[in-house]
């Protein structure tokens, strides 16, 4: 049975090509949507139009890139007339320590996770302002909360996320726009192939997360659409935990690994 009903809505779902992106398009999918899943992996969004069906359009987009963003939301608009839901989920990091990582890599990593949000939701609130509604997810993390070791510019670059959703929400409430942020904490995506599969750096992390799993990509998914439905109606500038008690606990000491 489906939770929810939405037939009819247009979605845009960045980073849809892999893990959380993927999971939150297969869960619109599933329950009536039809979803733009913009990646810049634009081979495996060809493949995933086969096994996610006609409701899925893949449109190749970097989210760094605003002109990219402004060709997407336009093109949703073009074939489907409006946005309903927008989750921003693309991201990516290039770790190191605050003395060590290159300007490069803290310039590529809030490039993407910081500006990459702040781009798509320059674009698509334009778009849910002129029909006054609309409902966007951004894809912060536990980071937003809790420093990682090496990686400064991710989690500081998180944490501006929530914030960004906050003003999202202050500023978009009078147009009837919710912007709501999920921070998940360890998920199983090829993100963390490196933390799940090495066995010491794995068994460091379960010594933190009372749950003693990851999540799977369906288990972040799942919240984030609730997010979007109208049984989240009057939820609204707020960030949900979404990481089997981890925070509670806190990061483990990645200076070792
Ligand atoms: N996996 C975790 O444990 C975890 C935890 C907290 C937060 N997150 C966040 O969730 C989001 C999704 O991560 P994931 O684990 O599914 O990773 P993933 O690597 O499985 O998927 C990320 C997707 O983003 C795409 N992408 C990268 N750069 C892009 C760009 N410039 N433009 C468009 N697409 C781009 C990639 O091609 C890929 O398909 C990220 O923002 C990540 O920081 C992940």
């Amino acid at each position: 049975m489906n939770a929810y009903t939405f037939d009819g809505k247009i979605a845009i779902v960045t980073g849809a090509a892999s893990g959380i992106g993927y999971a939150i398009s297969e869960q619109l999918l599933k329950n009536g949507a039809t979803v733009l899943g913009a990646d810049v992996n634009e081979e495996k969004l060809t493949q995933l139009k086969e096994e996610l069906g006609d409701s899925f359009i893949g449109v190749k987009t970097d989210v760094t890139k605003s002109a990219d963003q402004e060709a997407l939301v336009k093109q949703a608009v073009e074939q489907f007339g409006q946005i309903d839901f927008a989750f921003n989920v693309a991201g990516a990091n290039k770790s190191g320590t605050i003395t060590d990582i290159s300007e490069e890599d803290w310039r590529f990593t809030t490039d993407l996770i910081l500006h990459g949000v702040f781009l798509g939701m320059k674009h698509q609130a334009a778009q849910m302002k002129k029909q006054n509604q609309g409902a966007i997810v951004n894809i912060s993390s536990l980071n937003a909360h809790v420093p990682m070791y090496g990686g400064a510019a991710y989690a500081s670059a998180k944490s501006a996320v929530e914030m960004l959703t906050k003003n999202g929400a202050l500023e978009l409430a009078r147009y009837n726009i919710r912007v709501n942020a999920i921070l998940p904490g360890l998920v199983e995506t090829p993100l963390t192939t490196n933390f799940t599969e090495d066995k010491s750096l794995n068994e460091a992390f379960m010594e933190r997360i009372p749950m003693q799993r990851a999540a799977t990509p369906t288990e972040i998914a799942k919240p984030s659409i609730f997010l979007v439905s109208e049984d989240a109606s009057y939820i609204n500038g707020t960030s949900l935990v979404v990481d089997g008690a981890w925070e509670v606990s806190g990061y483990p000491d990645l200076s070792k690994f």
